[in-house]
């Protein structure tokens, strides 16, 4: 069986990410999505929060399949009995360091990268810069799936509550800031 991973932080999936997904599907006849669990890094999101953000959008994909791993990706990749991953490549600036780790997970264990290019539709989308938009009251409708608009709303939302800014659940007054999602 011809198996790819697809890794990543995916704090939360973005458009970007589902396309490279969907494009590896038709592919591979297996897709493993494998979020990195990152004890040093707190995302927005728990690690069960995006797998189940991805599960939802993936579902149409049969031969798509959702997991974390910790560590290094090359041992997730020999557990998972495959020797490919794919990646999407946005613009040369993301290209120095996924060359570095491209080259050395083949060092390491035989692992091969093969790199797709961003659809330029996506081409200036991160999660990052999802998650900063978000904050500040943008609309990220266009560049996200619907899931994820509405987690991120609540997860704002809850978050602007425990800082007792307006709107949140303690209703403060004092602190100006951070808006949800239209
Ligand atoms: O979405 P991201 O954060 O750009 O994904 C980066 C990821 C998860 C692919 C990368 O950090 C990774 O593979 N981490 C696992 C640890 C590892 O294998 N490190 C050595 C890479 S050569």
């Amino acid at each position: 069986m011809r198996r790819a991973v697809c890794p990543g932080s995916f704090d939360p999936v973005t458009n970007g990410h589902l396309d490279i997904i969907s494009r590896a599907n038709r592919l591979y006849d297996e897709v493993i999505v494998a979020v990195l669990v990152n004890q040093s890094k707190a995302g927005l999101f728990t690690v069960d929060e995006r797998i189940e953000m991805l599960r939802e959008v993936t579902a149409s994909y049969p031969n798509v399949r959702v997991e974390s791993f910790q560590g290094l990706l090359v041992d997730f990749c020999k557990a998972s009995d495959c020797s490919v991953v794919v990646k999407g490549l946005r613009a040369v600036s993301d290209f120095d360091y996924e060359l570095q780790m491209a080259q050395m997970n083949l060092e390491l264990a035989g692992v091969e990268t093969l790199f797709m290019t961003t659809n330029p539709l996506y081409s200036f989308l991160s999660s990052s810069l999802i998650k900063d938009v978000a904050k500040w009251g943008g609309d990220v409708s266009a560049h996200v799936p619907e899931v994820v608009v509405a987690r991120l709303r609540q997860r704002l939302a809850d978050e602007a509550g425990e800082a007792g800014e307006p709107g949140g659940a303690r209703g403060g007054s004092e602190a100006g800031g951070a808006g949800g999602v239209t």
